[in-house]
Parts: C-alpha cells; structure tokens; sequence
C-alpha cells in the first residue's frame, strides 16, 4: 500500500484524489490518508503531490504513518474530489514536524 506522511498535513493539496483509480483517500481537518485495504498500489499518486508526502510502506521507517493512515481511513470520510488546499499551505509545505503541530 502506499501511505501519506508529515507534510500533507496543513497543506492537503489534494491532487491526489483525482488520479486514484479506486478512491481510496479520506479526508481529515488537516490531512489525507489512504485505506491499506482499498489501495491496490497502483502509484500513481505519489508524483502528483507537490508536497511530496506519499510514500510506498515499503520504504524503511513508515510504521507509524501506515498504524494513522488505517486507523483514519475507517474514522474519516471518503473524498474523490479535488478541492482548494488549506489556507497558507504554502507556508506550510516542508515544515518539521507537522504531525505533533497540528494533526487533527
Ligand atoms: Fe490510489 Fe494507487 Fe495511490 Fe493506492 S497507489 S492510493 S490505489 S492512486
Ligand atoms: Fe496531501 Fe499531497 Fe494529497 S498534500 S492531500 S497527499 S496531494
């Protein structure tokens, strides 16, 4: 499965959900995270955030993205539809810790 990370929070660009195939992104205040279950590894995704913050969990360190990412999928609702980023996402993109910022 693919997972999202730190910097899509405050920024949910949400380039991503246009490109899934199987519409697998859900939508929290902050962030985006894809469904471990629904998601079939496709990639496309992962080129198209301009925060650069989807990553295939095979990459090394990305236990705790791939626990929230699950967890949230089953809390959140679903979005298919691009819509405008956050406020100030620009201000945002690349910033440290994020999670412990500002997740909710
Ligand atoms: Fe959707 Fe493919 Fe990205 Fe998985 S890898 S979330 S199926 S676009
Ligand atoms: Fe987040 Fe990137 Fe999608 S910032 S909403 S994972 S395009």
């Amino acid at each position: 499965t693919y997972v999202v990370t730190d910097n899509c929070i405050r920024c949910k660009y949400t380039d991503c959900v246009e490109v899934c195939p199987v519409d697998c992104f859900y939508e929290g205040e902050t962030m985006l995270v894809i469904h471990p279950d629904e998601c079939i590894d496709c990639g496309v995704c992962e080129p198209e955030c301009p925060a650069d913050a989807i990553r295939p969990d095979t990459e090394p360190g990305l236990e705790k993205w791939l626990t929230l990412n699950a967890e949230y999928a089953e809390k959140w609702p679903n979005l298919t539809m691009k819509r405008d980023p956050l406020p100030d996402s620009k201000e945002h993109d690349g910033e440290e810790n994020k999670l412990e910022k500002y997740f909710s």
